[in-house]
């Protein structure tokens, strides 16, 4: 089922913020839309939002591979972001990812055995001061968490169980 046949009236309010003209600049908003359920796009969500837009997949594609916060390959409940960048290592970014792979038993780029947490570097996320720091991103949106320890961390991933737990 395409984009357009199962969130129609989404695809009508978004594009009604653009004019006709323009309408290519909806595509960061129809990507999250195409993404929201799965958690990541697939090449026929692509080629369907290259299609709404009147744009090539291949532009499209650049897009998603550009921004962190699109991913073309399935994830975990959460996918965990850690900054990285050198502003955030010098306040023991890199410390932090390694201890949270040894906590979670996987390395970045890796899902949890529990298919939970995909854990993730990424570069600056405009909180350099607030190392070390991660974004989460999951079906209740994305969410920033700064001056994290481990402890906090693994704490705040049992709250999410507990969350989702609660919620089924
Ligand atoms: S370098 Fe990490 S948030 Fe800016």
């Amino acid at each position: 089922m395409s984009l357009t046949e199962k969130y129609p009236n989404e695809v009508k309010r978004i594009l009604s913020k653009y004019p006709p003209e323009q309408k290519r600049s909806a595509v960061m908003p129809l990507l999250y839309l195409a993404q929201r359920e799965e958690g990541y796009l697939t090449k026929g969500a692509m080629k369907d939002v290259a299609r709404i837009v009147d744009i090539s997949e291949t532009d499209v594609a650049a897009i998603v591979g550009f921004y962190t916060l699109y991913h073309e390959e399935k994830g975990g409940k959460y996918r965990m972001q850690v900054c990285t960048d050198l502003p955030c290592a010098l306040r023991g970014a890199d410390e932090f990812m390694n201890a949270l792979c040894e906590n979670l038993g996987i390395k970045v780029g890796e899902t949890t055995a529990d298919g939970f947490i995909t854990l993730e570097a990424v570069t600056c996320l405009a909180a350099c001061d607030k190392a070390p720091m991660f974004q989460t991103q999951g079906s209740d949106g994305i969410k920033y968490h700064e001056n994290m320890t481990v402890d906090r961390t693994m704490e705040l991933i049992s709250v999410l169980k507990k969350s989702i737990k609660d919620g089924e």
